[in-house]
């Protein structure tokens, strides 16, 4: 692990695979120019090849010269870049089909984090970057997380710290009849409609029973290992019972639990430390998390998204 970022933009220009660090989790990049680089994220995340990446560039620019530029665009990224907000466009041929998974869009970020942008700066390039976890696990938020679950199929890894953010960036394509958010983050919708007008909120982020229209989406995405299950606070008398049952079982709950995990009541927080406390109860090889989902409120939809994926619902039978 390391702070070397002219080490690192080294790599990127060889083809190499470098994680950096961005306010919402790590990312693992390389030059989104190069296709034979881009074949290696996936193949060291074990992602399938039809689910495409987040190209990273550090200002407007630059994201100009990668994509269809709409007045949406301009109006977004004026105010929330860097941030945590990706914009779906129509692509500019500059982009390797590689990176888009052969679709005629890409998802463009500048990513608010002093490390990232200057990595960006220095290399003077599109980094095309997933998040730096094997394919449907919890995304990292610190170097070591990376380290833990890449080791050595990543060249370099640029610590920058606990990430501030701590879930993955909105993604939201401007390239359909209206503004779609495909994955819910910390730029909230009424935060985009207040400079686009009617947003709308794909469906499947909301209810993961819903097929996946997009690979990415699936359910039970950005899992941990242990039996993970959710549940409502109508069910909490229940899961203390069953809790009791399941030996070293944990539950994550925002109101006070006795014997459980009590996470914060305000959702940035909440974020924040979410997957680090997943990795953290894998990591002592709890078997069994119950988590009890937040109220079904805008200000925890993208906090309720990860969770739906995370876990499966409390079955009727489990004793
Ligand atoms: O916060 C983030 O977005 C992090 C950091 C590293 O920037 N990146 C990240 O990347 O979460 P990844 O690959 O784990 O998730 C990207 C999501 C996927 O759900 C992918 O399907 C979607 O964005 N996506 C990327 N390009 C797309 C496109 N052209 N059309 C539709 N969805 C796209
Ligand atoms: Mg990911």
């Amino acid at each position: 692990m390391s702070n070397d970022i002219a080490k690192a933009v080294e790599i990127l220009k060889q083809g190499g695979l470098v994680a950096f660090p961005t306010e919402t989790v790590y990312g693992l990049g390389a030059d989104a120019r190069n296709a034979q680089a881009v074949q290696k994220i996936f193949a060291a995340k074990g992602r399938p090849s039809t689910n495409p990446l987040i190209v990273h560039i550090s200002d407007i620019p630059t994201a100009q010269w990668f994509a269809k530029w709409p007045v949406e665009a301009q109006r977004l990224a004026q105010k929330f870049w860097p941030g945590p907000l990706t914009l779906i466009l129509p692509k500019s041929h500059r982009i390797v089909a590689d990176v888009t998974a052969g679709k005629q869009t890409v998802g463009l970020r500048a990513p608010d984090h002093p490390l990232a942008l200057e990595l960006l700066h220095r290399f003077n390039g599109p980094v095309a970057a997933p998040s730096a976890n094997r394919s449907t696990r919890v995304s990292p938020t610190t170097a070591q997380h990376v380290r833990d679950e890449l080791g050595d199929a990543v060249d370099l890894i640029l610590d920058g710290g606990p990430c501030s953010v701590g879930i993955e960036s909105t993604v939201l394509d401007l390239t359909a009849e209206f503004p779609t958010i495909l994955r819910p983050g910390a730029i909230s919708a009424r935060e985009i409609e207040s400079l686009v007008g009617i947003v709308r909120i794909r469906t499947d982020t909301i209810d993961p029973a819903t097929p996946a229209s997009s690979p990415g989406q699936h359910a039970v995405h950005y899992s941990p290992r242990a039996a993970t299950y959710r549940f409502d606070a109508a069910d909490l008398a229940r899961v203390q019972n069953l809790s009791q049952q399941h030996k070293d079982s944990v539950i994550l709950a925002i109101s006070p639990q006795p014997g459980g995990l009590q996470m914060p009541n305000n959702s940035a927080d909440y974020a924040r430390i979410l997957y680090a406390t997943l990795r953290n109860l894998d990591s002592r090889n709890i078997p069994t998390i119950f988590i009890q989902m937040p109220p079904d409120t805008p200000e925890w939809l993208a906090i309720r998204d990860r969770l739906l994926r995370a876990t499966r619902p409390l079955p009727a039978d489990l004793v």
